[in-house]
């Protein structure tokens, strides 16, 4: 319950994006190489009853909205108690998770009941053999699947991230926004980032501002401001329809002034950006008897550490993977 602290800047770190593995079961080209990535040993990986701690250490320094992240979050054991957990904690308004939905037909209703408010599912595609090139072998219908069983839980507002990748998928910006003209789904397009797979070949990329023009040419669109969200898109409603579709600008809008988020990795090291190399070591103290309030004085330092903003168009930040940073 405490108030939020400020960084350097004035921003309000409130959001902390918890990743709880590094593993996961797809392969998407502009993640990953075909082979992986290389996972970090089973006991760097934090404990359940580990991240928990860390949590409480953060609600302490007015963090008060999580998001589990993996990798691939459904891939993690015993993902549904530690839901239910950090719901116990006092002070923690809101529990969300992003995910490919591989595996979360049968993982919707007991997340739910755990105590999960809603979900962000990963579909760049509408297309069965684009999504199964995309993702190397994942099966759309599985994610369609876990869509349903996540609407019919109630984990909503349900979230799609569409990642836009020139020559792959900017034919199907329409599709996406028939669909929430006439489904109870909440569309974001995402600009690809030069990260990962996507760092070297950088022409998959696709300016917002060009989809923007093509969607507003062909559907009314009325900005949403009520749609429940931490994150930096904003979002239009596809009047007419339950759905909306909204924009990730993540490499043209420079939304860094607004960042209200830390970053936990797999491995207990806070992140206090996306694209930048500084990192505190949780785990250590952690494992070495330190104090809730001790591990909460360290998360003020991450914030400390926070930069002004990045400077992905420099270069930054080559070398790391999406799935390490939890997205
Ligand atoms: P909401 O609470 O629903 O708003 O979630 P969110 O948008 O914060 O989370 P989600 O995991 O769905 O993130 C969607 C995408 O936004 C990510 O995959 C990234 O591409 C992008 N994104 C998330 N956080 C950041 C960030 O700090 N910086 C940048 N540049 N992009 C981010
Ligand atoms: N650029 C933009 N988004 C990416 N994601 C993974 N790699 C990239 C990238 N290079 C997205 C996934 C998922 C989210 C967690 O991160 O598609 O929606
Ligand atoms: Fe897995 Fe997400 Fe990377 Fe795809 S983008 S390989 S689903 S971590």
């Amino acid at each position: 319950g405490e108030r939020p602290v400020e960084d350097t800047f004035g921003r309000r770190i409130n959001y902390l994006r918890v990743s709880v593995t590094d593993r996961c079961n797809l392969r998407c080209r502009y993640c990953m190489p075909e082979e992986g990535v290389p996972l970090k040993n089973h006991d760097d990986i934090l404990r359940l009853e580990e991240i928990v701690r860390l949590v409480q250490a953060a609600l302490q320094v007015g963090i008060k909205r999580i998001r589990l992240t993996g990798g691939e979050p459904l891939v993690r054991k015993n993902l549904v108690s530690l839901v239910r957990e950090l719901a116990s904690l006092p002070g923690l308004e809101e529990i969300s998770l992003t995910t490919n939905g591989q595996l979360l037909e049968s993982l919707a209703l007991p997340l739910k009941e755990a105590g999960l408010k809603r979900v962000n599912i990963s579909l760049d595609t509408l297309q069965p053999d684009r999504y199964s090139f995309i993702t190397r072998g994942g099966s759309i219908e599985a994610v369609w699947r876990g869509i349903r069983a996540a609407l019919a839980a109630g984990l909503v507002p349900v979230k799609l991230n569409v990642v836009v990748v020139r020559g792959f998928n900017e034919d199907e910006i329409l599709d996406f926004a028939s669909l929430a003209l006439r489904e109870p789904l909440h569309v974001r397009f995402i600009e690809l980032m030069p990260i990962g797979t996507a760092a070297g070949e950088y022409f998959g990329y696709v300016p917002l501002q060009e989809i923007w023009k093509r969607l507003a040419a062909n559907f009314k669109l009325e900005p949403m401001l009520d749609l429940p969200g931490n994150g930096p898109a904003r979002s239009f409603r596809v009047a007419g329809g339950p759905g909306s579709v909204g924009f990730i600008g993540a490499l043209s809008e420079h939304f860094c002034s607004r960042c209200n988020r830390l970053r936990l990795t797999a491995d207990g090291k806070l992140r206090p950006c996306l694209y930048w190399q500084a990192e505190v070591d949780m785990k250590t103290p952690l494992r070495s008897g330190a104090s809730v309030t001790e591990l909460a004085r360290l998360f003020q330092q991450a914030v400390c550490l926070k930069p002004w903003g990045h400077r992905l168009e420099a270069g930054w930040n080559e070398g790391s993977f999406m799935c390490q940073l939890g997205g």
